[in-house]
């Protein structure tokens, strides 16, 4: 008898800095994505927001390829889970905590993990340079709280810069955390799986900007991957152990890319977690794997086999009183 193909929709593009991005992404995955296993539905949302709902209904799995909010932020998983759809990647909840920078790193510290220092403003806030330098130093990094690709971002050196770099964060969210600068190198760690995740081998990234901006990452990305990182081997257990801790912590399932900055003294510090990495053919999230031994389609198909993994196991719950 001949196994039945899964129906699996790909959904890519969408309301988001990164909707390029997605597409290169979201074409890497089709092709990787096995024809003898899977009937393959490629949906563009377009930079309005724009899809068609119904092809979702009519597949067994849906691959979201998205970044950044309305994506990556749980709105769209939300939407998943109403319309009754396994889907891969984080739920509602590790998607939304995930998200928000602040919310992550108020978990993360609750949990022990070591991140950078920080301090959280709303609009309205009384926000005075003199007096976040005495607490973060004179250097500092501006952030939309709920975004991602570095957009909104900004290294703050003095009060001017400050306070264009406020002004442009607020542009993009209502709520911004300011970090200490941190010197070290940028290590990303890889996690897959539901209840025992498991981390792959890190890389580095090296970026060819003062930081890893947007332009650094997708302008004129000449930044160096490194993978395996070149880091003693206790550093990178620590670093899986680590990464997995996240992964828990901010209740992901599915995969997320953790990334770390390490310092020279060894320190290991969280900058955040990636509920969708990219998967554009350089991307680290399935680079990572790949030196692991799980080579792209085979990662795929673990990624699909947990989305149905996690629907079946939400779908026993009891949703009656009796
Ligand atoms: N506290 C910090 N100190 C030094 N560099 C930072 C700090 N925070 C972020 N960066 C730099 O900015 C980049 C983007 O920051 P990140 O928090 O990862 O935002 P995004 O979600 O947009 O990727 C990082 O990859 C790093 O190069
Ligand atoms: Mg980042």
């Amino acid at each position: 008898m001949v196994k039945k193909k899964l129906k699996i929709c790909v959904l890519f593009g969408g309301k988001s800095a990164e909707h390029e991005v997605s597409i290169e992404s979201a074409q890497n995955v089709i092709k990787a994505l096995d024809p003898n296993k899977y009937q393959i539905t490629p949906i563009k949302i377009s930079h309005d927001g724009v899809f068609d709902i119904n092809k979702i209904k009519q597949c067994d799995v849906v691959f979201p390829v998205l970044h950044g909010p309305f994506g990556e932020d749980g709105s769209m998983q939300g939407l998943f889970k109403i319309i009754g759809v396994p889907f891969v990647g984080p739920s509602v909840l590790g998607s939304a905590v995930s998200m928000d920078k602040d919310v992550m790193k108020r978990l993360l510290h609750e949990a022990g993990i070591p991140i950078a220092k920080y301090l959280t403003f709303r609009k309205g806030d009384k926000i005075s340079y003199t007096k976040i330098a005495k607490t973060l130093g004179k250097i500092v990094f501006i952030k939309p709280a709920n975004l991602g690709s570095s957009v909104g971002i900004h290294k703050a050196r003095n009060e001017k810069e400050f306070t264009a770099g406020v002004k442009d964060a607020f542009l993009y969210d209502t709520k911004i955390v300011i970090e200490e600068n941190i010197i070290g190198r940028e290590i990303e760690c890889s996690v897959l799986g539901n209840e025992n995740p498991v981390a792959a081998i890190p890389g580095e990234i090296i970026p060819n900007a003062d930081f890893y901006s947007y332009d650094s990452k997708y302008i004129d990305s000449e930044s160096i991957a490194q993978i395996p990182a070149i880091i003693p081997k206790n550093t990178i257990n620590k670093i899986k152990v680590m990464a997995v801790k996240v992964f828990k912590v901010l209740e992901c399932e599915g995969m997320g890319r953790v990334d770390f900055f390490l310092k020279k003294n060894g320190d290991i510090l969280v900058i955040e977690l990636n509920t969708i990495p990219g998967f554009t053919a350089i991307s680290m999230y399935p680079k990572m794997w790949e030196a692991s031994g799980l080579p792209l389609p085979k990662l795929l198909d673990n990624l699909i086999q947990f989305a149905i993994e996690r629907y079946n196991r939400e779908n026993k719950l009891k949703v009656t009183v009796k």
